[in-house]
């Protein structure tokens, strides 16, 4: 119990020093411009994606990565390369941080 919650202080520590976790969610922070109205990998459920609607303190709204077409019931992934999603034939696994 003690020794994960060192490791955890060490991930945050990490985080903060590097400014990518790659065992967070990589939650956005809402307060920074660089992170409004621009899709973030959520490194822990590539249906999703973060999204900071506005410039705030706000939490990021976990937007559902959209159907390829409208009327489609297909899912789609998040790819971090495009920041878009796309249909899963073309996503590929991409390590966080990388
Ligand atoms: C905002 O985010 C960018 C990119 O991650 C970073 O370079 C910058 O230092 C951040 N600004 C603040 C105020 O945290």
């Amino acid at each position: 119990m003690k020794a994960a919650l060192v490791l955890l202080c060490l991930a945050l520590f990490m985080a903060a020093v590097y400014g990518c976790n790659p065992d967070g969610n990589n939650k956005p922070d809402c307060t920074n411009s660089t992170n409004v109205e621009v899709r973030i990998r959520n490194f822990w459920d590539p249906t999703h994606y973060w999204w900071c609607a506005s410039l705030g303190s706000q939490d990021p709204e976990a937007k559902i990565c959209e159907p390829p077409t409208d009327d489609s019931e297909e899912t789609t992934g998040f790819d971090p390369t495009s920041k878009s999603c796309i249909p899963w034939s073309q996503w590929k696994y991409i390590t966080p941080c990388a």
